[in-house]
């Protein structure tokens, strides 16, 4: 694997470089353009965009237990389709991931996947709220964080949660929502909601669990981690919590930067559009349900300027596959989540067209940011491994489910028309995907 991606931007958010340069890779590792032989291959990368592969702290594999909607292989394809080269698996499979046996006997399932596949262990047994598992252990057999995804950590344990992952040097991620303020809930409270007739849920469901959280990890002083924010009172009180010395960190979704609960009405316009026409044909399609659910378009702003500003550490993807029996349901009877690793960066760009944020912004936060949380290093540097993502910011692609690598398709893009291309990624100095610009053994 020698050969040169001749005069690409390379964006590098680890030592802030953003220039036209060539990009050697030699052996799998990035050296000095001057060390290619003169025979070496040469990709002309003029327009392309490098970066360092981007790494997904919240992905849904779904195996065990799921393999109709996702495989670990299956997962790890649509993630390098997407420029992910590292994804962390959410533990909420079936069985859940709780004991460190089955964290062995996944990750050898996933050795040899297009992407790094991480996981993240359960934090209750059976993830049912009501004893701990052996985090120690669990942190032992590989997992890099805790987390019981689809719920929050119950108070009589958040603690002991928080202490325990600490003990290990790891962070807590939190799924952050009231149950008793989010119950029955189906979409974003507020005026879409009351015009549907659907159960709103209230911002202070997850406020209310965010400042529980904070409390708690500024008592221990743990990691912790707020996965899919989606509001934004609750950036407000992590921008409140780092001032007091905190350390917590942070990640919101690509839908909900850019959609909003007026999708669940039939209305298709990004956040930062005016909102649009409300097709009718489009309402409560069971594809725009989601935990948390799509947020008012105010917060989608706050959350983009949260982005832009670095209060939000990464874009994470909650990648939740589905089956269509699941998804194509009346909106009550709806799976809750929508798949993400194919169209992250490209709803990225669409916010970077619309001004909303830098490009070198969104690429740290797909990148080196997620990947320092979980103690993984990013960089474009010379004598680096190579990890990178080379993308055409421009090119733009209809999502279809026949084009599509993940098992599932469960998500109101489909049909639309998206910028940025994926030509290829190198996940840990093997290229795992290649949209033929290379030759077939450079
Ligand atoms: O929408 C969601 N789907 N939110 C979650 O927290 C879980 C996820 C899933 O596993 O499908």
């Amino acid at each position: 694997m020698t050969f040169l991606l001749a005069g690409a931007r390379v964006v590098d958010p680890s030592s802030g470089e953003d220039a036209v340069r060539d990009v050697a890779i030699l052996e799998g590792r990035l050296v000095d353009p001057a060390q290619l032989s003169d025979d070496a291959p040469r990709v002309d990368a003029a327009g392309l965009v490098v970066a360092p592969g981007f790494c997904d702290l919240h992905t849904h594999l779904r195996e065990p237990g799921g393999e109709g909607a996702e495989t670990i292989a299956s997962g790890a394809r649509a993630a390098v389709r997407g420029g992910f080269t590292t994804v962390c698996a959410m533990p909420n499979t079936s069985p859940p991931l709780d004991d460190p046996d089955l964290l062995a006997d996944l990750a050898s399932r996933a050795a040899g996947a297009a992407a790094r596949v991480r996981f993240i262990g359960a934090v209750t047994r059976g993830r049912a709220g009501e004893a701990l598992t052996d985090v120690a252990a669990l942190a032992g057999a590989g997992a890099v964080a805790f987390s019981d995804d689809g719920a929050a950590v119950p108070d009589a344990l958040l603690e002991a949660a928080l202490g325990a992952a600490m003990a290990s040097d790891r962070p807590l991620f939190e799924h952050a929502e009231d149950p008793a303020l989010a119950a029955g809930a189906l979409m974003r409270a507020g005026p879409t909601a009351l015009r549907l007739g659907l159960t709103g849920w209230p911002p202070a469901a997850e406020l209310a669990c965010v400042e529980r959280d904070l409390a708690a990890a500024e008592a221990t002083g743990a990691r912790l981690h707020l996965t899919h924010l989606s509001t934004g009172a609750a950036l407000d009180a992590v921008r409140a919590a780092r001032r007091r010395g905190v350390r917590v960190t942070c990640d919101v979704t690509p839908h909900h930067l850019a959609l909003t609960d007026a999708w669940v009405s039939g209305d298709r316009a990004w956040s930062w559009e005016e909102p649009g026409d409300v097709d009718g044909a489009l309402a409560y399609d069971g594809r725009c349900r989601v935990n948390p659910p799509l947020p008012a378009r105010d917060d989608a702003l706050a959350l983009l300027a949260g982005l832009a500003d670095g209060t939000i550490d990464a874009i994470a993807t909650d990648h939740a596959p589905h089956p269509p029996e699941r998804t194509l349901v009346p909106f009550d009877a709806a799976a809750p989540g929508l798949i993400g690793l194919e169209t992250a960066l490209s709803i990225g760009l669409a916010a970077v067209a619309a001004g909303r944020v830098p490009l070198p912004v969104l690429l740290a936060a797909l990148s080196v940011r997620p990947a320092a949380i979980i103690g993984e290093q990013r960089s474009l540097a010379v004598g680096s491994r190579a990890d990178l993502v080379a993308f055409d910011p421009v090119a733009t692609w209809t999502v279809m489910p026949e084009t599509l690598a993940s098992r599932s398709s469960n998500t109101p893009l489909l049909g639309r028309t998206l910028p940025g291309v994926v030509r290829l990624t190198i996940a840990d100095g093997r290229v795992t995907w290649n949209d033929g610009i290379l030759a077939p053994r450079a």
